[in-house]
């Protein structure tokens, strides 16, 4: 175990965008039932993608990582969950064969139900009111009652990620996640009016899975084209509720949380003293830690030691947020800081967060151009100072939201209150989403192919 941890010790520790519950005695009801609930996810499972992530930080696999900003008890049904998962797959298979190595799919899912805000309080027409914090901890309704945090949100959370990782289960390996099938919905997006431009590789992967089948090389006889790995992951916020689902692992003895496959630290709750910090550095799962433009080296380096003291390869993502136009700005600094602590870590793009902006007409919303734009400086800042490139991190849905502005099937900033559905901040939709995993394929096949002809000519 690590030194001086235990599960408790968060406590002590400043914290902050954390409700404070009001009702002692019914959280300390809702923290001793979770504690007797079944973990939802186990130590080997965590285990193991630690080792692919190990992999893509060298290199050798691709992190995708994606779903939404944040999932809530309103919007909740199969066929949501489905869709994510459906465009998930997609977007690996278009990955896959523009990396040339495994993707590793990790979804914010089944637990994605806490939220930072940049403001305690939020006004409408005058009325100041307490910040949604995410359905986990209390309601989106603009009234008093709902902002409320209660404790009792926390077990229909549970239950909800307990379903939702259930229909993943099935999903993953029922069938229903074929590579000639997933590779189908996707010739069916590149046919489509506009995305011509996409139809070359498309055809191309068809033609490699055609030459598989002729070499009897199909989902019967190679498991791995019929099923796939797929992990959970979400942001340990609430620290309640990751606490009460901690488990100590029988294999190793030591403490995992039970509550995804990978839990990440926000930017806005990385203090090096501060309590998701000490949470998360005794728990054994992977870990992300989210990297803004206001982090700095000096809190890095303290960071990379405090969550990985061992160099684990695969315990610590490093998950990149700056913004387009800012990633030259910070990323080549802190990648030098990590490489003076000689820390092995995976660095993975979200392009999301420090992209979005508030449209004329009041959305929060952000351009497809800034997204893209984001990913292709964070492979360049990577290819410059030698370092890997390894996974990307999207909020996205399996849905035709109207969210995000561009795209092939543009959505404009008059289309966005169309399908304006998110609890908080804009996802790409189905289209959107899929596009950037073709444009981030042909982005790193370019480059693997003009490092070749670079080796060949030395
Ligand atoms: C998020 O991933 O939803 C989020 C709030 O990110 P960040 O902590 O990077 O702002
Ligand atoms: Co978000």
């Amino acid at each position: 175990m690590s030194m001086g941890w235990n599960k408790t010790g968060w406590r002590s520790r400043p914290r902050v965008q954390m409700p404070d519950y009001t009702d002692a005695a019914a959280l300390a009801a809702v923290e001793a039932r979770l504690a007797k609930y079944p973990p939802l996810v186990f130590a080997g499972e965590a285990r193991r993608l630690k080792r692919a992530l190990g992999q893509a930080s060298e290199g050798k696999a691709f992190l995708l990582q994606g779903g939404d900003c944040a999932e809530s008890f309103g919007e909740f049904s199969a066929d949501l969950i489905r869709d994510t998962f459906k465009v998930m797959l997609q977007m690996a298979v278009v990955l896959t064969f523009g990396a040339k190595v495994p993707v590793v799919k990790v979804g914010r899912m089944a637990g994605q139900f806490a939220k930072p805000r940049s403001a305690p309080t939020e006004t409408m027409a005058g009325v100041e009111l307490p910040a949604y914090r995410g359905d986990i901890i209390n309601g989106f309704d603009f009234t008093p009652e709902a902002r409320i945090p209660d404790p009792a949100r926390m077990l229909q959370a549970y239950t909800q990620a307990a379903a939702t990782l259930n229909l993943l289960r099935a999903f993953s390996t029922g069938g229903f996640a074929d590579i000639h099938r997933v590779h189908a919905w996707t010739l069916g997006f590149a046919e489509g009016e506009k995305a011509e431009r996409y139809k070359a590789m498309s055809e191309r992967i068809s033609d490699a899975l055609d030459f598989m089948t002729a070499a009897g090389i199909n989902g019967e006889t190679a498991h791995s084209l019929s099923t796939v790995d797929f992990y959970t992951s979400h942001e340990a916020l609430l620290l309640e509720y990751e606490e009460a689902l901690c488990r100590i692992d029988s294999t190793t003895g030591l403490p995992v949380a039970g509550s995804g496959h990978m839990l990440w630290i926000g930017d806005r709750t990385r203090q090096p003293d501060g309590a998701h910090v000490e949470f998360c550095r005794g728990v054994q799962n992977p870990i992300g830690l989210k990297c803004g433009p206001s982090l700095t080296t000096d809190d890095l380096k303290v960071l990379v030691r405090k969550l990985n003291p061992e160099n684990e390869a695969g315990r610590l993502t490093l998950i990149a947020r700056f913004g387009a136009g800012k990633v030259g700005d910070h990323l080549p600094r802190l990648i030098r800081a990590v490489e003076e602590e000689g820390a092995k870590v995976l660095w993975c793009c979200d392009p999301m967060h420090g992209n979005t902006i508030k449209s004329a007409s009041g959305y929060k919303t952000r351009p497809f151009e800034s997204v893209l734009r984001e990913v292709r400086e964070f492979f360049d800042v990577h290819n410059a100072e030698g370092t890997v490139p390894g996974g990307v991190h999207f909020e996205m849905t399996g849905k035709d939201v109207t969210e995000c502005t561009g795209g092939v099937r543009a959505v404009s900033e008059e289309d966005l209150s169309d399908r304006y559905h998110t609890a908080c901040d804009p996802r790409l939709n189905a289209s959107q989403a899929l596009e950037l995993a073709f444009l981030v394929a042909e982005e790193i096949s370019e480059r693997r192919a003009n490092g070749q002809a670079r080796a060949a000519e030395g």
